[in-house]
Parts: structure tokens; C-alpha cells; sequence
């Protein structure tokens, strides 16, 4: 692939802030987007086995509605948190993100259909489960394969993006234009490690949930060692198959002696190691974001690299610094979003460790969060609609 077809494909406008940041945006957005894919993979996975159980076993009895209802969140999680990278990888490497979106154009079509049959047949799996104990399986089961699928779709189009050198002969294959839309590509290996991760999550997941409720009278000490030795078993397993498909694909690429590979091949064993103990459960999830992170830096490694060595450098394209958007949306992103999640997440700690009922309203901390969200929510859509129609009715009037 000629340099100078990738960088005809660039947005003329350039982009409003240096690439780096957006760089360093998308690897953190797609950590975030991944770890929420993993738990709702995971969850969801682990919740259909429990169908089987949950008729007769009290454990599961209690377990397997908080595994469906965990993922269920996850997903609209994930959902949300998958624009973030969608659109910090159109900034930068939009010239890769239009070419795969226009080669597997009908599998784009497909993905939102996807995406909402299989949401949606989860809400039927969760209602059918709520009903009778165990049931909903087939539903689930079917759910949970649409799901997987969009993910493929999602890995689809993320390798057919870093293919520059084959996009002609997608596109053209023997030289016969070919505009179905049709293009599909997948690594194996690589689609095996992403999707295995999703079996140490929920381990280190269940873990958690085993420590959070330790402290409720109403959950019985068989009940916490239960769900805290399922967590170690699944995050033992799971990391040793995520650690050997993460090998292979390394291999496979010839990226195993990277200093990257190895500090996450590291932050694996460390991984294993705290999850066998499991001491505390909280800082084994501390080290999980951080390899997760490290995992995010390799897949833009890898892509970096592909396009680097065919000249297109992201640190080369134009910028056209825009103070404005970015000053909005780090305020969006940091202070909306950062204070936003803090009372959600406070709230949903402390209704988690009270026993019975929990009144947000008497509570300090929650009430104060709350009335600081709103606050800045309201100063937000002032200033988002107010610079909206001064810039408009500025512009046309
Ligand atoms: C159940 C639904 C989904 C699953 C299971 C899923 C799973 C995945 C997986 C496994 C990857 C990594 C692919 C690879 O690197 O080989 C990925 C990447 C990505 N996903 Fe998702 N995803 C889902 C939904 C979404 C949605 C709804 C969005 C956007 C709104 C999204 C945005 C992204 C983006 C931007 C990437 C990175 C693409 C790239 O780097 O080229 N995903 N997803």
C-alpha cells in the first residue's frame, strides 16, 4: 500500500489536539470498553451454567440472579463505553476505520441488528429466569451466542482495518470490483485471547462479590466461601488459558520478546499469584485495569507499527488545535462523567452493605454527590446549547 493513498484518505480538517492525546485516549476507553465485554461475557456465561444448578442448589439460588442482573448492566456498559475508542480511532486512523467499514459495510448493518436482537433476547432470558427458577435457558443460550457473534463482528472489523495491504485485492479481488460489503476477516488466536480473558474476569468478579458481601449478616459463611473459591478455580483456569493464547498470538506475530509482551506476560503471573491467594480481591482488581491496559497498549502497538512501517504516522497528522472542544470535553469527560459515576457508585456500595432498606436522601455523602451532578448537568446543557446557538445563529445570521 502506497503511503500517499493512506494519508489522501485523512480528514482535511485534521484533527482539533495533538494525536497523542486522542492515542492515549482510545488505549484507555478500550480497556474500559473490554473489561465491561469481559464481565458481560463472562456473567452471562457463567449465569446459563447456573440455570442448570439453580433449581437445586441454594448457592446457585442466590448467585445466578446477580449473575444474569451483572450482566445484564454490563452490557449497556459496554455499549456506552465502546464510542469512546470508536470515535478516538475515526480521529486518528480514520483512513483504517472508513476502508473496514466500507468493505464489510453489510457486516456493519448486521452488528446493530445483532447487537439488538441479542440485548434484547437477554431481557427475555432475564424475565423467563425471574419467573421460573432455572428457566430461560435456551433463550440464554442463544442470547449469549448473538452476543459472542457481535463480537467477532466487532473483531472483524478491527483486523480488516489493520489489512492495508490487502484492501486492494479485497476490493478488488483478481481485479473484479467487488462492493457486497461482504468482507470478513479473522485471526484465531487473537479472537481466542480476547474471548478467554472473559473467564478470569468473572473469576476475579466473583471474588469481589464474595469480599463486598462478607459483611452482611444475611449471606451465609458457606454462601461467601462458595463464591469466593468458584472466583479462584475460574481465575487460576482462565488466566492460564488467556496466558498461553496470549503466547501463541504474541508468537504468531513475532511480538513475544517486546518489552510490552513481557511486562503483560508479568503482569499475568502477578495476576495468577494474587488471585490463587486471594488475600484481597480489591487489589487483584487494581492489577487486572492495569494489565488490561497494558493489553489495549499492545493492540495499538501492533496497528502503530503496521501503518508506521507503510508511512503513516498519526504523530504527523495536521492539527488544527480547537481549545474550545477539547476544554468541553474534558470537562464532559472528567468532571461531568467523573462526579456523575462517583454517586452512582457510592450509591450502589452502600445499598449493597446496608442491611435492609437504604435512604440515599439521609445519607451525607450520597446526598451531596447527588446534588453536585445535578448541579453541573444543568451548568452543562446551558453551556452546551448556549455555545451551540451562539456559534449558529453567530455563523448565520
Ligand atoms: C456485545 C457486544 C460487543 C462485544 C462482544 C464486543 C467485543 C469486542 C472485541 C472482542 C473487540 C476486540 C477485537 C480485536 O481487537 O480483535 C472489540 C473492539 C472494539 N469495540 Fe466492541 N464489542 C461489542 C460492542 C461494541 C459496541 C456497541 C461498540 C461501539 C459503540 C464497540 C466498539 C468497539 C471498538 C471501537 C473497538 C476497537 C476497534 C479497533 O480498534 O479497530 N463494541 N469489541
Amino acid at each position: 500500500m502506497d503511503a500517499s493513498i493512506l494519508l489522501a484518505l485523512r480528514d482535511p480538517a485534521g484533527v482539533p489536539f495533538y494525536p497523542v492525546v486522542f492515542q492515549a485516549l482510545y488505549v484507555l476507553t478500550w480497556a474500559l470498553h473490554a473489561a465491561f465485554v469481559l464481565l458481560a461475557l463472562g456473567s452471562m456465561g457463567l449465569s446459563i451454567v447456573g440455570t442448570f444448578k439453580q433449581k437445586s442448589d441454594p448457592i446457585w439460588k442466590v448467585m445466578n440472579p446477580h449473575l444474569i442482573q451483572t450482566g445484564k448492566i454490563s452490557i449497556s456498559i459496554l455499549i456506552v463505553l465502546g464510542v469512546a475508542p470508536l470515535l478516538f480511532t475515526q480521529v486518528i486512523y480514520d483512513p483504517n476505520w472508513y476502508v473496514a467499514n466500507t468493505l464489510s459495510g453489510m457486516w456493519v448493518f448486521i452488528f446493530i441488528y445483532t447487537l439488538i436482537v441479542g440485548y434484547i433476547m437477554y431481557y427475555w432470558y432475564y424475565y423467563a429466569n425471574k419467573k421460573i427458577e432455572g428457566g430461560g435457558k435456551l433463550i440464554g443460550i442463544i442470547s449469549f451466542a448473538i452476543l459472542v457473534f457481535a463480537g467477532i463482528l466487532m473483531h472483524n472489523f478491527a483486523v480488516t482495518s489493520i489489512m492495508p495491504n490487502d484492501w486492494m485485492q479485497m476490493y478488488a479481488p483478481n481485479g473484479v470490483v467487488d462492493t457486497s460489503g461482504w468482507t470478513f476477516n479473522m485471526e484465531i488466536i487473537r479472537l481466542a485471547f480476547m474471548v478467554s480473558l472473559a473467564v478470569p474476569v468473572v473469576g476475579i468478579f466473583l471474588q469481589n462479590y464474595s469480599r463486598f458481601l462478607s459483611t452482611r449478616a444475611d449471606f451465609s459463611k458457606e454462601f461467601v466461601d462458595y463464591t469466593a473459591s468458584l472466583g479462584t478455580k475460574l481465575g487460576v483456569v482462565g488466566l492460564l488459558i488467556s496466558a498461553v493464547t496470549f503466547a501463541l498470538w504474541m508468537l504468531q506475530i513475532d511480538y513475544l520478546l517486546h518489552p510490552l509482551s513481557l511486562a503483560i506476560v508479568v503482569g499475568v503471573v502477578v495476576l495468577l499469584l494474587l488471585v490463587k491467594q486471594n488475600k484481597n480481591s480489591y487489589i487483584t482488581t487494581g492489577v487486572l485495569v492495569v494489565v488490561a491496559l497494558l493489553i489495549s497498549a499492545m493492540r495499538e502497538l501492533i496497528r502503530f507499527d503496521i501503518m508506521a512501517n507503510l508511512g503513516y504516522s498519526i504523530y504527523e497528522y495536521p492539527v488544527n488545535l480547537e481549545i474550545p472542544s477539547i476544554v468541553m470535553f474534558l470537562f464532559t469527560f472528567l468532571i461531568m462523567g467523573g462526579v456523575g459515576v462517583a454517586w452512582l457508585l457510592t450509591m450502589a456500595w452502600k445499598v449493597g452493605k446496608n442491611q435492609g432498606v437504604f435512604d440515599g436522601s439521609k445519607d451525607v455523602a450520597v446526598t451531596k454527590l447527588g446534588n453536585y451532578t445535578l448541579a453541573i448537568m444543568v451548568l452543562w446543557m446551558v453551556v452546551y446549547f448556549g455555545w451551540g446557538m451562539f456559534i449558529l445563529f453567530n455563523n448565520i445570521l
